[in-house]
């Protein structure tokens, strides 16, 4: 029987273009599945010495996603993003120390990992960077710059996507918010911890200041991670961290993993500050609307209780950022100073990346 349904007849052309799409996304799968068991073999550098073949699979899909990605090559591009962004960060987590089996971090030293991380790394900074106007950064009083940039975060215009957070997402819609944001938020300033050690001085303290406090002054139930998951736990969803790895979009990702670049290259410390002062200085903004949300639904007290914390305790972070961090490096660093601007816009440009991507994800299920 024929259907009706279908007015124009897909071009030869069109549908073989949306085969291959298709296969794609499965190779994709397939070979981050592949990499996944290459992760945890044990001796991963000598076995791929012996048997090469047992990675190239995974490697022509790395190679693919990048042309399609960050070259302009046609494809599904989200797919490519995706792949790329979950494979870097499958490196990257190794940082941490995640409480599970010891055998998860054989590969910790793995120059064969190093090596698919910079291979990502070198194209896709090089892609985030381009769309950024660098020259016209480096002419700015930064100083200036910072000051004015913050008095422009702390309370910026109501957007689109924070007006529908505020006035039209479901419960359902919140809950898919909460999904997303435990991927940072049960682990939160994990990365900040990464920039402390070394020589002691007045802005390293406020650094440990600020790490202090996100942990909740060492006691767990006062730790910002904790509120999180009781806001999880209220709905009954999962709390272990990166419970809800798949539905993360690769703009959440792309955040994360730079956030890991920064934090792991002394050569990018006033990049990451920059980018924490933004961080700290517009959550308030963010949480809020989500609190208001979170109201609007009639949620109990303990469904919002990480928005409502990190409004108070982020003022006064992004305040010690800006005034006893990013500002003392300026004059610390008077040549390198347009690096904390930089830091600063691109994590702002990504952070709103994320967030649209976001509030796109929680469209698509309401
Ligand atoms: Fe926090
Ligand atoms: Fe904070």
């Amino acid at each position: 029987m024929q259907s009706n349904v279908v007015s124009l007849p897909l071009t030869e052309f069109k549908l073989n273009k949306i085969i291959e799409q298709q296969a794609q996304v499965f190779k994709y799968d397939e070979a981050e599945q592949q990499f996944i068991t290459l992760l945890y073999l044990e001796n991963l550098d000598k076995k791929l010495a012996a048997q090469p073949e047992i990675s190239v699979n995974f490697e022509r899909a790395i190679a693919h996603a990048i042309e399609i990605a960050y070259k302009g090559e046609s494809g599904d591009n989200d797919a490519a993003h995706l792949f790329l962004q979950r494979v870097l960060y499958r490196i990257n987590r190794i940082n941490l120390f995640w409480y599970d089996d010891l055998r998860h971090y054989t590969n910790e030293r793995s120059y064969y990992l190093q090596k698919i991380r910079n291979q990502i790394e070198e194209v896709w900074q090089q892609w985030e960077i381009s769309q950024i106007d660098v020259e016209a950064l480096q002419k700015l009083d930064a100083q200036q710059a910072l000051i004015e940039r913050g008095e422009r975060d702390l309370d910026p215009y109501l957007s689109k996507d924070g007006r529908y957070i505020r006035e039209e997402m479901t419960e359902a819609g919140y809950r898919h918010l909460l999904a997303i944001a435990s991927f940072d938020g049960l682990v939160e300033a994990s990365r900040l911890s990464r920039i402390l050690g070394g020589a002691a001085n007045e802005v390293q303290c406020t650094l440990v200041r600020v790490l202090l406090e996100e942990y909740g002054n060492g006691r767990l139930s006062r730790k910002h991670s904790t509120f999180f998951a009781q806001m999880l736990a209220e709905f009954g969803m999962n709390t272990e961290p990166e419970g809800y790895f798949d539905i993360v979009p690769w703009e959440v990702l792309a955040s994360i993993n730079h956030n890991f670049l920064l934090t792991e290259c002394k050569r990018y410390f006033l990049r990451y500050n920059g980018g924490l002062t933004y961080f700290e200085i517009v959550g308030p903004s963010i949480y809020k609307n989500y609190l208001t949300a979170a109201q609007r639904l009639k949620l109990s007290d303990a469904a919002m209780g990480y928005w409502e914390l990190h409004i108070r305790e982020d003022e006064r972070h992004g305040r010690w950022m800006l005034d006893d961090v990013a500002l003392p490096l300026v004059d610390m660093y008077p040549d390198e100073a347009w690096q904390i601007v930089l830091g600063y816009d691109q994590e702002k440009f990504m952070a709103d990346r994320a967030g649209a991507a976001m509030v796109r994800s929680i469209r698509s299920i309401c």
